[in-house]
């Protein structure tokens, strides 16, 4: 959500943040803008509305600006709508400070109305406008000193923020500071970077720090000075990223979605092999103990979108298999409910980013209460990554694309072990069940491998359904937490009208949406219900539906009844979503591409949702 970059070398910097920001455009892309400096020179601001590339091609692809010192950004608008004005970078009255921020800054109007009697005027609507100009009028109060002056206004700023600015009085120097919005620092030989997530510096650096939150940082050519809110300098560890810069370019595929979803195998089986030892699963690195896992008494899964519904899966998996009574809470509904929770009871935050900001807010709610906290996470460092108890890195390396697809993949796989290794640890599985459950789950990859050889029959189906005006995924048990994350993956990038429903329920309202050639899908996958889901996928076609059946391989009878038959191989019916999900992703994926849509930066939308 909004990407900023920052750059301070011996390079040109205008190229190295653009390229930053095209990593980045992910997070946003309404609009763009950069602010780069030439030695004692003023600062040049160059802003685009729309898509990076027109900001790219304004400047010659950074050509046309001269400087070595430069912050950017990419922006996914919150307060103001996207507009020139809007954009980011900012800059104070007289030019003083120039400034890009991710977040929210709730007290906005409050401050605002300071400056305002202070003097100051404003351009746009932004909450950034209103922090650069804080920052400007204590730096002039503060007689100069940039990390006093950022000091004084992060006091006074409620909300979340990633700031990274520059002063006139300091070339060659940027000054970042950080509350709840992501931001890492990057150095290598004379050079410094500043992004708001990995994949925009991995090709200029590995080493690199983490901010913490309320802290500030001085960033010189090759040399980063941290400092904390009382303005003292502090330590920081430099850390190696280990991600494979390729896995941040698209590799020969038309989008990064595509290239995410044939990642699947890969991914899935490196994650299960991180919890795999001599043949077993072995949580130590995550850090939970068999005495810890004994004594849980009831488990709260927490997280948004996709990672919910992730948590979907785990409710039934790890209740049928440890027998451990779960609940799942959308984080953005947990944060603000007053919820009851048991001192042994564990919270597992999902989240691929580790940044989502009501799935952070609600893992501190769990903290605060004293609660046991893991977090299931792919990017290293994160916010949720570095504040829960324990946690569970998914190796699904940098997703690029908004849609989420191997991430969810890998969350998937951390969730089914964790109920495999409870219900041994608690008795409620025999050890050959448990060996059984390992072994099932080391076939996937090579069966999520076999569904994408089948992918043509798909894309042919979904060329022809480019113009439904809505689709509806029915299931029962797993089934319609497979059919969530399916009508979510639809919905999202092809802008057609999906909703997921247990399928015994279609006949309590919703069957009145039903029309001739409303196309109903449904995903049968657990062999107790499939009768049960015929039948009410049945009621549909009677009202005109025509019928997807998703089911595995030897149910052919579900040909009796569905127009359009898609088999996944067999499985462990408690694994089945990891290859069921497979389809439907490659559904919503070429709906989106026939109808030529912008299948990896749909409308409205960011990954990694930093604000409320
Ligand atoms: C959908 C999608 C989102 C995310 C959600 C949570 O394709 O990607 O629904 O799952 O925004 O994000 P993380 O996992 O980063 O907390």
């Amino acid at each position: 959500m909004c990407g900023i970059v920052g750059f301070t070398g011996a390079h040109q910097a205008a190229p190295i943040l653009l390229d930053g920001l095209s990593k980045l455009e992910y997070r946003g892309y309404d609009s763009s803008g950069i602010a780069v400096r030439d030695g004692l020179k003023d600062t040049e601001v160059l802003k685009a509305k729309g898509r990076l590339k027109i900001l790219k091609e304004k400047t010659n692809d950074g050509k046309s600006v001269k400087g070595t010192c430069g912050i950017g950004h990419t922006r996914w608008a919150t307060h103001g709508e996207p507009s020139e004005d809007n954009a980011h970078p900012h800059v104070s009255d007289d030019g003083n400070v120039v400034a890009v921020h991710n977040g929210i800054i709730e007290n906005y109007q409050e401050l605002k109305e300071k400056l305002v009697r202070n003097g100051y005027t404003f351009y746009s609507e932004t909450d950034t406008e209103v922090a650069v100009k804080l920052v400007d009028y204590y730096y002039k109060k503060y007689e100069g000193n940039p990390v006093d002056a950022i000091n004084h206004a992060i006091i006074r700023i409620r909300g979340s923020y990633a700031l990274v600015m520059m002063f006139k009085e300091y070339p060659e120097e940027i000054y970042v500071a950080r509350k709840d919005s992501p931001m890492i620092l990057g150095v290598a030989d004379g050079e410094s970077y500043i992004a708001s997530d990995v994949p925009a510096i991995l090709k200029y650096t590995r080493n690199v720090y983490y901010i913490g939150n309320l802290e500030m940082a001085r960033v010189r050519k090759g040399e980063i000075t941290f400092y904390n809110l009382d303005g003292d300098e502090i330590e920081k560890e430099q850390k190696v990223i280990e991600w494979d810069a390729e896995a941040a370019e698209k590799g020969g595929y038309e989008h990064f979605m595509m290239k995410e979803i044939h990642e699947q195998p890969k991914v899935v089986a490196d994650t299960l092999n991180s919890v795999l030892k001599d043949g077993e699963i072995d949580l130590s690195g995550v850090g939970l103990s068999a005495e810890e896992i004994r004594n849980i008494s009831e488990i709260q899964i927490v997280a948004c979108g996709s990672a919910y519904h992730v948590g979907m899966v785990g409710q039934y998996v790890i209740e049928d298999l440890a027998r451990i009574p779960v609940r799942v809470e959308l984080a953005s509904e947990f944060r603000y409910r007053n919820p009851i929770l048991d001192k042994n009871m564990l919270v597992i935050i999902v989240s691929q980013s580790g940044e989502t900001a009501d799935s952070l807010a609600a893992l501190r709610e769990a903290k605060l209460r004293e609660i046991k906290t893991l977090g299931i996470v792919n990017v290293v460092g994160s916010s949720i990554a570095r504040e829960a108890d324990n946690v569970f890195y998914t190796l699904a390396g940098p997703e690029i694309s908004v849609a989420t697809t191997k991430a969810y993949s890998t969350q998937l796989i951390a969730m089914y072990t964790l109920a495999v290794q409870f219900a041994k640890i608690r008795g409620q599985i025999s050890d050959e069940q448990y060996m059984g459950y390992i072994k099932e789950m080391q076939t996937l990859p090579d069966k999520i491998r076999r569904i994408l050889e089948d992918k043509e029959r798909i894309q042919w189906f979904a060329s022809k359904q480019m113009n439904a005006k809505d689709v509806f995924f029915v299931g029962r048990g797993i089934d319609y937490a497979i059919c969530m994350e399916g009508s979510l993956k639809m919905k999202e990038i092809s802008y057609i009208h999906s909703e997921a429903y247990a399928a015994g329920e279609l006949k309590h309202g919703t069957i009145s949406l039903i029309e001739d050639e409303t196309l109903v899908i449904g995903v049968l996958t657990q062999s107790a219900l499939f009768e049960k889901t015929v039948s009410n996928m049945v009621e549909c076609k009677s009202r005109g539906a025509y019928l997807m059946g998703l089911t595995t391989t030897g149910n052919y009878n579900i040909e009796e009844s569905a127009d359009f038959t898609v088999y996944i191989p067999e499985t462990d019916e408690h694994f089945a979503t990891s290859l069921a999900v497979i389809p439907l992703q490659l559904m919503g994926y070429y709906v989106s591409v026939a109808k030529g849509l912008d299948v990896d930066k749909p409308r409205n939308l960011a990954k990694s949702v930093t604000v409320e």
